[in-house]
This record gives structure tokens, C-alpha cells and sequence, in this order.
């Protein structure tokens, strides 16, 4: 994780970087520092915590200059502290280095490096590659960005950094392998991030660093080339991000906005990919392997976190529709087994961010062992859909809150998709049903617009459980995702202990945590399962636990039982787990903010885990 901005150009950098920083602190916030180069030489600032206290302690300092880098931390390798923030210097000071990433054969380098005189200020792997840099340099005798090219084929592990030299205050060099990297193209001037959030106000004109590419800055000229020394000659691109979209937009929370953002996203994701009155789904970023569709032997599906729910969600559908096996994996331990994967497999693998450490090794594996990849993404450009052989984009916007929200419902929407497409292709769905389904999922924004409406009641009920210690989630069939989903938004945000079950294990373990103190949400929609579910209710109802049902509009059932109902409109079982999942972001939405919980910003946690 960790987030990067540089600037090189003819404006004051502070301001650049910093306002770049806050964008970025979704990427961790256990400290910040900036470096910036005037003509009194190199001024490094650094402090623990958010971004915000780094502004206040630098307040009154030196902050002129039109060349400047900066770094928000989500600490690996050291303690936060005021010592461990980025940016790090050589032993001479003269070079200063931010890097996201880990250097994984850290410990080796600074052992030669100490032995060869080298003193260590900090107990980062990052500070260990500037002396490295350092080093190199003095013994080659070279210029700095065949130094730093020199030492980057020594390193192993994932890096995005850049690099500032006080006695060439004209460039800046910045590198990239496994951590993302975007370069902003101005006229005499360019900016380096970590995405383009920090760009997108100067300018629309981006180039995506590949892997293994290092670039060298000045404000009129770029210079790309991989590590083997070839010269690159880079694509610029056009950016669709808008600046309103980085705004709370009158929300107190970007969670919250992103929330009731949702009606909206999942339009846009299914936007020409379906058309109801024909009975079609197009996907036109997998239509090249529609063939191979018709003959897979199953599907993997890789993810970690939210998007490892959403896949749970696709294993429902795709199986239901399709009729193609599926596994579902966390990629972290996906990547570690050994496991059989044949050139007939489809491998899905589903990130948010794009930029996820063991997503990404889990495709890596599973693409050298034959299978065909497909990549369901958020983040326009990012590493996972470039990895992929094919891909739907979820189109869900930019997702700021780190609990994700619109992100998993748009990930669902691109799998229910999916599954509705395979089904199309290999015949196991008549036309009628097809139709039926379109024009039902046609309307779900809506429905999650009324879903949305319960906003007051569901307040209620978080002002009730607020101060609990421990929270159930039970649901069956598609709504057990949905339950492990709400349980983790509940963790994440509020800190409530929360855990997510399918509703018939109950009675095999933790109904023996539940008495009057204990919370259970039950996903108690009119499904298939319904009847099944009521009993489950009514278990826990002799123990004396507080029920909180999420029921389908209209229910008299469930109400007869449980201490509180929040209802969502009546649908296809298929679409469950878009309703379902409405009220319980927003019950961990309002929990958290009657807790006094930074929201957006949860402790410990990052939006975009680019470490294993
Ligand atoms: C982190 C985030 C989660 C996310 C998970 C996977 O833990 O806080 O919200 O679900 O990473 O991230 P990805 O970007 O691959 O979906």
C-alpha cells in the first residue's frame, strides 16, 4: 500500500503534493512526509499520522519550490513513527527516496551496506535501497539513473519509487515493479502518483509505468526505459475521471455518499451490456472467448476481502444459470497451494483496486499454468485488468470510503452478468426466462433506491445494537455471502467482533455464544430458503438473542418474531445480494458514526493491499 505523488514543473509543488497526499490516503495513513528541493538545498518533512498532521507541523517552514515528492505510509517494515516516514535519505543525504512496495531481500542488502561503512536512521526496507542507490553510484562512477537501474536489478520484491537528488534539483527518476504508477503530462511540467486522483485537476494526459520501467523527469522531457536498458516510447492516454467524483458531494462521509451512490453505479455497470426486450447480455471485453465458454470444465474464481464475497455471490449464479463448476479461493491461499489448474480452466479474478499483491500472484501462477484469465476490475488501468487476457470493468466509480460498498454491488452486477451471458451461450437458460431476469435487473437501481429508504429505521436499530460486543450474521444460499459481507463491514468500521454464517451451521458452534446481549441479522428474505431460515430465527429467539431481520416488503412472518425488520422490495432470488447488502453497509454506516469510528479512514486498514 502506501500512496506517492512528485511533481517536477513551474508551479509551487507543496500544495500539489500535499492536496495529492489526502487524495491518496486511502492507501494508508500511519504517516506522511514531503521532500522538496529549493535554492537553499533539500527541505524533508516528515511526520506520524495523517496527512493533516504533517500540514500543521510544517506550517511555518520553508515550503517554496517547484520540485517536491511526498509519501503516505501504511507501515510495513518498522513502527509508525516521525523516523520510519518516507521520504528516507542516503548516508550523505543528498539522495531521498519514497517507494510503496516491500524490498523483500532487505536485511542481506543492509548488512553489506553497513559493513561497508553505511549508517541507518530508520528501520525501513525503503531507506536500505537509497544507500543502495548511493553505493552504487559511488563505486560505477555512473549518473544517478544508471545507479539506480543498476540497483534495481539486485532488488527483489515490489516496488513504485521516486527518487530526488539535492545537487540536480532538475529530474526526478521513478521506477515501478508490482506497485502502481501513473505519470501526469502537462506542458513543462509532470506529475508522478500512486493513481491518478493527485493528477486529474492539471491535466487529463497520463502514461501507466509497466513493470520493470524507470523513468527520468525533467519538467520539459520524459525519458522511459526498462530495466534491460531498452528505450520505451510511452502511451499516453486520456483520463475519464472527473474532479467531482473525488468529493463527499454533501455527504458527511465519502462511505456514505458511496452508498447512496449506488442506484446510479450499477446503471452505469450495466450500461449497453443488456437489452431485456431481446433476451441479451453483451460483454463485449470477454466476447473473443465465448467459444471457449461453451467447452470450460469450471471456473476458478480468485479474490481476497470484499471482492472474495462477491465471488461467493458469482458461485451461486454462475452454477444456477450456467451450469459450470465453480471454486472460489482466497488468492493468498490459492497462490501458496499447489494447485491443478488446466489449460480449460477460466480463472475470474475480481479486485476492486486492480492493484491487489496476492490477486495478482494468483493470476501470475494460474496464467503460467495454461488458464485463460478474466480480470473484473474497478480502477480503469490498473495492473489486474492489464494481466488479464480478458475483462469486464465494473464501471462503479472511483471508491474512496475503504470499506467498500458500491464496488462489491457493481462486482456482483458485472457476475450476475456473466453468469446470465454463459447461460446465453451454452443454452441452459430458456429466452423467456432470460427476458424475464433482464427486465427484473433492469430495475434493481430502482429497488435499491427504496432499499435506501429505510435509511431512518436503520438507524434505529444501530442506536440499539451500537454498544454490543459481538454481532452474528446468518443467511442461506446467497444471502450466507451476504451475511459474511455485512459481518466484516461491521468489524471493519465500528471495531464490533462480527462474524458471518451460514445460517443452518449455526448449531454447530456459535449458538453457544448467543444470549440476551448478542445481536444476530438474519437475511430472511422470501426466497427458497425462507422456512428454513424461520427456524433458524426461532433458535435463537429461545436463546434470548435480539433478532435483526432483513425481510422481503410485506413479510408478517418474520415480524411475528423478530425485535427488529428493516424490509427491501421484493425480488428474483438472483438479485438478493444486491438488495440485501443495502441496509447492512448502512447499519455498519451508523454504527460506526454513533461509536465516534473514523469511517472512511479505519484503523489498521488500507483500500488497496499491495503487499502480501
Ligand atoms: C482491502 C480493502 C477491502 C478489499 C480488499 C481487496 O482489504 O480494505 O475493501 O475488499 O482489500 O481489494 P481489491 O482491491 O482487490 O478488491
Amino acid at each position: 500500500m502506501c500512496g506517492i505523488v512528485g511533481y517536477i514543473g513551474y508551479r509551487e509543488a507543496w500544495p500539489i503534493v500535499l492536496k495529492g497526499l489526502k487524495r491518496l490516503e486511502y492507501r494508508g495513513y500511519d504517516s506522511a512526509g514531503i521532500a522538496i528541493i529549493n535554492e537553499g538545498g533539500q527541505n524533508i518533512y516528515k511526520k506520524v499520522g495523517k496527512v493533516a498532521a504533517l500540514e500543521e507541523f510544517a506550517e511555518s517552514q520553508d515550503k517554496t519550490g517547484t520540485i517536491a515528492m511526498g509519501h503516505t505510509r501504511w507501515a510495513t517494515h518498522g513502527v509508525p513513527s516521525d523516523r520510519n516516514s518516507h521520504p528516507h535519505t542516503s548516508n550523505n543525504n543528498k539522495l531521498s527516496i519514497i517507494h510503496n512496495g516491500i524490498i523483500e531481500n532487505y536485511a542481506t542488502l543492509k548488512e553489506e551496506l553497513i559493513s561497508r561503512g553505511h549508517e541507518f536512521k530508520s528501520d525501513t526496507d525503503t531507506e536500505v535501497l537509497i544507500h543502495l542507490i548511493e553505493e552504487i553510484q559511488k563505486i560505477e562512477q555512473t549518473d544517478l539513473l544508471e545507479a539506480v537501474r543498476l540497483a534495481l536489478k539486485e532488488v527483489t520484491g515490489a516496488y513504485a519509487i521516486v527518487i530526488m537528488d539535492r545537487e540536480n534539483p532538475d529530474q526526478l527518476i521513478a521506477a515501478r515493479k508490482g506497485s502502481p504508477m501513473v505519470i501526469g503530462v502537462g506542458k513543462g511540467e509532470y506529475f508522478i502518483a500512486s493513481d491518478a486522483t493527485p493528477i486529474i485537476e492539471y491535466t487529463k494526459n497520463v502514461i501507466y509505468l509497466n513493470d520493470h520501467e524507470i523513468a527520468l523527469v525533467t519538467k520539459d522531457d520524459l525519458l522511459v526505459k526498462r530495466l534491460d536498458n531498452v528505450v520505451q516510447s510511452p502511451l499516453i492516454q486520456e483520463l475519464e475521471l472527473k474532479l467531482e467524483m473525488l468529493e463527499k458531494g454533501g455527504f458527511d462521509h465519502f462511505m456514505l455518499k458511496e452508498i447512496y451512490e449506488q442506484p446510479r453505479s450499477i446503471r452505469d455497470c450495466m450500461r449497453g451490456r443488456i437489452y431485456p426486450e431481446e433476451g441479451k447480455v453483451q460483454l463485449g471485453g470477454i466476447k473473443e472467448f465465448v467459444e471457449k465458454l461453451k467447452n470450460i470444465d469450471r471456473i476458478i474464481i480468485v479474490a481476497c476481502g470484499t471482492s472474495w464475497h462477491a465471488g461467493l455471490v458469482g458461485e451461486y449464479l454462475i452454477e444456477e444459470y450456467a451450469r459450470i463448476p465453480v471454486e472460489v479461493e482466497y488468492a493468498s491461499e490459492f497462490r501458496y497451494r499447489n494447485p491443478i489448474i488446466t489449460e480449460k480452466d477460466v480463472v475470474i479474478a475480481i479486485s476492486q483496486s486492480g492493484e491487489t499483491a496476492d490477486t495478482m500472484a494468483a493470476i501470475e501462477m494460474a496464467k503460467e499454468r495454461g488458464a485463460t484469465i478474466f480480470g473484473i476490475c474497478n480502477v480503469a488501468g490498473a495492473s489486474i485488468p492489464r494481466l488479464s487476457h480478458a475483462g469486464v470493468y465494473t464501471h462503479a466509480g472511483p471508491e474512496i470510503g475503504v470499506a467498500s460498498t458500491k464496488a462489491f454491488t457493481a462486482q456482483v452486477t458485472v457476475l450476475t452478468l456473466m453468469a446470465f451471458y454463459m447461460a446465453q451461450q451454452k443454452g441452459t437458460i430458456t429466452q423467456s426466462k432470460l427476458i424475464s431476469l433482464l427486465t427484473e435487473l433492469d430495475s434493481i437501481p430502482d429497488k435499491i433506491q427504496i432499499a435506501l429508504e429505510s435509511n431512518d429505521i436503520i438507524k434505529e436499530v444501530a442506536a440499539k445494537i451500537k454498544d454490543s460486543r459481538n454481532c452474528l450474521f446468518l443467511g442461506r444460499g446467497s444471502g450466507f455471502p451476504v451475511a459474511l459481507e455485512g459481518a466484516l463491514k461491521l468489524k471493519e468500521i465500528s471495531y464490533i467482533h462480527a462474524e458471518g454464517y451460514p445460517a443452518a451451521e449455526m448449531k454447530h458452534g456459535p449458538i453457544a455464544l448467543i444470549d440476551e446481549e448478542m445481536p444476530v441479522v438474519f437475511i430472511a428474505t422470501q426466497n427458497s430458503s425462507y422456512e428454513k431460515v424461520i427456524s433458524n430465527i426461532q433458535e435463537v429467539k429461545a436463546r434470548k438473542g435480539k433478532v435483526i431481520a432483513i425481510v422481503t416488503k410485506g413479510d408478517t412472518e418474520v415480524k411475528k418474531m423478530a425485535d427488529y425488520c428493516i424490509e427491501i422490495p421484493d425480488a428474483d432470488e438472483a438479485f438478493l445480494p444486491l438488495l440485501a447488502t443495502i441496509p447492512l453497509q448502512l447499519l455498519s454506516y451508523h454504527i460506526a458514526v454513533m461509536r465516534g469510528c473514523n469511517v472512511d479512514q479505519p484503523r489498521n486498514l488500507a483500500k488497496s493491499v499491495t503487499v502480501e
